[in-house]
């Protein structure tokens, strides 16, 4: 065994250049084992056996930025575009309630459409019908005005990946008018208005190295975010990624199971890219440490046009059939399903 992974898990942070080494041994099975049983280990501590479940509403796929490894960037011409309505949403969250689910993930595209005064409504008209559901929103960099409209109409969580905490790679993922500055002052913004934080990263992602990813976790530790999302980066035929290879299954893990330990309370999904690239990614996230799942509730006429990337799971099933389909993949691997909001523990 490797001496830096028993040095991570007494301390639980590691500067830069040894998480470089830690990274360094993700194909190393005894040292995955020992961080998976260490994860594991902690997330039973906080969250005993519950897995917590989100209802993902994928409310638009307008988009103005063109992220380059994204099926729906502004420049995708192919993509066939929709938007629901406030009817449509409420009405996901009418079965998404019935079905047990009590926080409802509004996400989209960066969709101008959706002004403040039109999501602040939409935001109000699901906590007036649900106060004891919470609502968590991902629609990427707005003003701090904007945000704090939001939360003031009732939004509970906010989730923004970094993509990436070095500026050089953000460069190489995102076109000039798009900075990892204004990605992170966001993320401050959404913590200092009081939402519960998401960050996170796709593994994998073309010209990612493993002393990026070593910087993605000293700025985890630094934002201390309640929720991180982490997946495999999928390469998308319409994009000028379409030809890179995808991001590890193995390496995602190994992260699920670093982050566990590096922010014990966290709350870390096994990502619908993690099934994506494998049948039982899901399960295996879950049992190297992480405690939330998040199907998918948007209207199935609409789900294959959420096309982020290729091969994306889950897009023909009616919500009642994933949320079904879940709970038997989670119990496989010791865990249950719960019907609660699911806050992070304090
Ligand atoms: N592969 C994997 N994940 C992707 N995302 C966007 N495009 C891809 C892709 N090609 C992720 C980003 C984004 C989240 C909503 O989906 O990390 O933040
Ligand atoms: Fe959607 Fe299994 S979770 S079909």
């Amino acid at each position: 065994m490797k001496d830096i992974v028993e040095t991570f898990i007494k301390e639980r942070q590691l500067t830069r250049e040894e998480y470089v080494e830690l990274l360094g041994c993700w194909n190393d099975p005894s040292a995955a084992e020992r961080l998976a049983a260490e994860a594991v280990k902690i997330r039973k501590q906080y969250y005993g056996t519950k897995v917590y479940t989100r209802g993902l509403i994928e409310f638009t796929n307008y988009c103005k930025n063109n992220c380059y490894y994204c099926g729906i960037r502004h420049g995708n011409h192919n993509a066939k575009r929709y938007r629901l309505t406030k009817e449509e949403i409420l009405e996901c969250c009418v079965s998404g309630y019935e079905l047990g689910f009590r926080t409802f993930v509004l996400q989209g595209g960066e969709d101008p459409y959706y002004t403040d005064d039109r999501m602040a409504d939409i935001v109000r008209s699901i906590k007036d019908r649900y106060p004891n559901c919470a609502v968590t929103l991902s629609l990427g960099e707005r003003s701090y005005e904007s945000y704090k409209r939001l939360r003031e109409a009732g939004a509970d969580r906010y989730l923004l990946r970094h993509e990436t905490a070095n500026e050089e790679h953000y460069g190489r993922l995102h076109p000039a008018e798009m900075s990892l500055k204004t990605r992170k002052e966001c993320l401050y913004f959404l913590k200092e208005l009081g939402y519960q934080v998401g960050a996170g990263f796709m593994v994998g992602s073309p010209g990612q190295r493993l002393r990026d990813l070593a910087e993605d976790l000293v700025f985890l530790k630094e934002l201390e975010p309640q929720m991180v999302g982490i997946g495999p980066f999928i390469p998308h035929h319409d994009t000028k990624f379409a030809s890179e290879p995808a991001g590890s299954v193995e390496l995602t893990l190994y992260l699920l199971s670093i982050i566990r330990i590096l922010l014990p309370k966290v709350l870390l999904p096994a990502t619908t890219a993690l099934g994506t690239m494998d049948p039982k990614g899901r399960e295996k996230g879950l049992a190297v440490g992480a405690n939330v799942v998040m199907p998918n509730l948007s209207p199935v006429k609409n789900r294959k046009q959420y096309d982020l990337y290729d091969n994306k799971i889950c897009t023909g099933e009616e919500a009642a059939e994933c949320r079904g389909c879940l709970a038997r993949r989670v119990e496989s691997v010791g865990y249950q399903l719960v019907n609660e909001r699911g806050d992070a523990v304090s």
